[in-house]
């Protein structure tokens, strides 16, 4: 038997199995593919029939999960995209809509422990960042170029990093001499802006919020992640459900606001009396909170600890409004 490829713990597994309802002959769009954890659950728990369509900026990653999900034959399809655009992967397909979607944000465990990649403060690599390393600009390019203020913006808007000023300041100081090229020398140079009684307070590694904003910028995160909802919720047969496991504060707050808004009625401000939105709600809420591991799960895998799942459901289109005799 060939051995399996590197694999990823899938976090909250589980859970998230059990409230996507798989069920023999429904097709599943698993938009972060990665090395195919969940994937191969769902295909599993949905049994005879059912297909999955796995996406991933990571060519890597593709080829790694074609290895372990290879006995699940032709039920398997995968695709080289940025998950925003999986509309064109469908339609290569000939599927209009899925039964379930899933997205497990960020990056896959293999992508952090691998230096070349540039994710990790913890290995000294060059400072790439990019999920899809055929293209786009790498972050090396990104600290390099940016002005000194726009630096500091992406720092506190990606990172929320109360020491966004002086960080952006040590790096326009540092690039004036050399640019900076490798993960560590970025790690040490945050290390050093940080005021040793913040230092010696800090919970994290002060590089661990200027790595996620850079992280961020460089692969539009937050963007794709908005872009993926926005598209989704129409490609999703009703009943269908839709999760979304995210790692971070900010991408939390994108989800939980996106699945409010669409199981919401109408929009308009209190202060209006009748309706002029129009708007009616598209998605019911599954998760009326995030589900986060629990204690086994931690212990097991601690790069679970921030992970929140939050999942909806698609409602049937509403009926058109009776027309009104004449
Ligand atoms: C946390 S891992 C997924 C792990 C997977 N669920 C498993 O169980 O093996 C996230 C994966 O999503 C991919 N990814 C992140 N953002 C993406 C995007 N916008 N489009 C496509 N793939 C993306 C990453 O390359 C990575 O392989």
């Amino acid at each position: 038997m060939k051995p399996d490829a590197p694999a990823h713990v899938p976090v909250l597994a589980g859970e998230l199995t059990e409230l996507l309802l798989p069920r023999p002959g429904g097709r599943y769009l698993d938009a972060t593919l990665g090395l195919g954890g969940h994937a191969a659950l769902l295909l599993q728990a949905a049994g005879p029939g059912a297909e999955l369509l796995g996406l991933d900026r990571d060519r890597r990653a593709l080829n790694l999960a074609g290895i372990n999900l290879a006995r699940f034959g032709r039920a398997l399809h995968t695709a080289h995209l940025p998950f925003a655009d999986f509309a064109a992967a469908l339609e290569n397909l000939g599927w209009d809509k899925v039964d379930g979607a899933l997205v497990d944000a960020g990056v896959s465990s293999l992508q952090l422990d691998t230096a070349e990649r540039g994710f990790s403060f913890m290995r000294d690599g060059p400072l790439d960042m990019r999920l899809d390393s055929e293209t786009g600009m790498n972050a090396a390019q990104l600290l390099n170029s940016l002005g000194e203020k726009e630096l500091e913006s992406i720092l506190k808007k990606f990172g929320e990093e109360p020491m966004a000023g002086r960080i952006a300041r040590a790096v326009a100081q540092s690039r004036a001499v050399r640019p900076l090229e490798r993960t560590g020398d970025l790690a040490a140079l945050v290390e050093k802006a940080y005021p040793p009684s913040w230092r010696a307070k800090a919970r994290n590694h002060p590089a661990t919020r200027t790595f996620q904003a850079l992280r961020l910028a460089v692969n539009d995160e937050l963007g794709q992640l908005r872009l993926f909802m926005e598209r989704i919720v129409p490609r999703l047969n009703p009943g269908a459900r839709v999760a979304i496991i995210s790692f971070h504060s900010l991408e939390d707050r994108l989800v939980k606001h996106f699945f409010r808004t669409e199981a919401a009625g109408c929009l308009c401000p209190p202060h209006v009396r009748r309706c002029l939105c129009g708007h009616r709600p598209t998605l019911r809420l599954i998760t009326k909170k995030a589900l986060t591991p629990g204690e086994a799960e931690l212990a097991a895998n601690p790069r679970a600890r921030s992970a929140k799942l939050r999942v909806a459901e698609r409602l049937p289109e509403p009926a058109p409004p009776l027309a009104q005799p004449t």
